[in-house]
């Protein structure tokens, strides 16, 4: 028997009594997953688990992407993406170290958005007994129903570009006016044409229904939207502005303060979420992704 402890008013829940290097029965398995849709962000504390044991943990869900950035997959496990500051002995980074500085939702880019990702911390990073490199979460479904009824209607039936190269054109950017501002250096390859050519834009309506749930949520977000489908550019960008300004507003956000040995799931089709890059080296960061494919959204 699980027990669900709620710890943000709309978003993030505590699921305690669940050991998850341990198989599971599909009763307590069906009773995460309702856990998890829920509360669109849960957490279990003190797991033990290798990458195999994530792996078959989060396949329970759907199948498991591979992502497109394969330097920064797992060697021996191509479904964990590895989300780290750590470099090899060439000074190479061992995985991804920039995701998400931007407020997104994993693989919204892809023509199938990803349904769930899931992050499993090996390493924190701690600076004079505080843990830094929290994760931010934002609920996506409290936001859109939180919205004026005009606003509700002027956005029903509109679409949104979300563009895989859009996005690391602009993370490139931010990256270069950082480190030229003498701040932090991230060495990171820009991807391939080839890479950037096998996720083209996909357009998706913003306001979408929830496959499981069928709430209705804002499927929009600063990091993947290039534009609103038929609006002006001046106007797209406007509107685009103001929703997603709306959605990250503090009364819908849950912030995680990360341990080692949680395993944390987000909801991607309900939250957004972004990463917080207040720690560097010599502190250690070290997690491991796996991300859930999800359905078209509609
Ligand atoms: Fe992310």
């Amino acid at each position: 028997m699980i027990t669900v402890t709620r710890v943000g008013k709309h978003i993030g829940a505590e699921i305690s009594g669940a050991d998850l290097s341990q198989p599971l029965s599909d009763d307590v398995f069906a009773q995460i997953a309702k856990a998890f849709f829920d509360n669109e962000v849960v957490f279990f504390r003190n797991q033990k688990i290798t990458p195999a044991q994530q792996v078959e943990f989060t396949r329970r869900f759907g199948i498991l992407e591979q992502h497109v950035r394969k330097e920064s997959r797992l060697p021996g496990h191509p479904e964990i993406l590895v989300v780290s500051n750590l470099l090899d002995d060439k000074g190479n980074a061992i995985g991804a170290q920039d995701a998400g500085r931007f407020w997104h939702s994993d693989l919204s880019y892809k023509k199938e958005p990803s349904l769930l990702s899931a992050l499993y911390a090996v390493e924190v990073p701690v600076k004079d007994g505080q843990v830094l490199g929290d994760t931010s979460f934002t609920s996506t479904t409290a936001a859109y129903e939180a919205l004026p009824e005009a606003m509700k209607q002027r956005l029903q039936g509109l679409k949104n570009v979300h563009s895989y190269r859009y996005y690391r054109t602009k993370n490139a950017q931010v990256q270069k006016e950082e480190a030229a501002r003498g701040g932090r250096v991230v060495q990171e390859h820009f991807p391939t044409e080839e890479q950037l050519k096998s996720v083209p834009d996909v357009e998706a309506p913003i306001v979408r229904t929830h496959p499981v749930t069928g709430r209705k949520s804002l499927f929009i977000n600063e990091a993947h939207t290039s534009a609103i489908v038929g609006l002006p550019p001046a106007e797209s960008e406007a509107l685009k502005k103001e929703i997603c300004e709306h959605t990250i507003k503090p009364e819908f956000q849950y912030r995680h303060r990360w341990q080692a040995g949680d395993l944390l799931l987000w909801d991607n089709c309900s939250a957004l979420h972004k990463a917080n890059f207040d720690y560097d080296l010599p502190l250690r960061r070290l997690m491991y992704r796996t991300t859930v494919r999800g359905s078209v959204a509609v």
